[in-house]
């Protein structure tokens, strides 16, 4: 499982990294800094947790 963001919808909401902070790194500005991020094993749940509350629909599941 795989994360994918486009950083160029993402408005700083900072809700994918409440849910999963070791996913969603946010960088100073409160903004999503990664683009693409391996999901490991045992963090799936968290991962669509956090792509979900996303108001922006910033982040994709592959
Ligand atoms: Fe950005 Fe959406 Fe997260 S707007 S900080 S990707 S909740």
């Amino acid at each position: 499982m795989k994360i994918v963001v486009d950083q160029s919808k993402c408005c700083g909401h900072a809700r994918c990294n409440a849910f999963a902070p070791d996913l969603f790194e946010l960088d100073d500005l409160g903004y999503v800094a990664v683009s693409e991020v391996e999901v490991p094993a045992g963090m799936e749940e968290a991962a669509q947790t956090g792509a979900g509350a996303c108001p922006e629909r910033a982040i994709t599941i592959l």
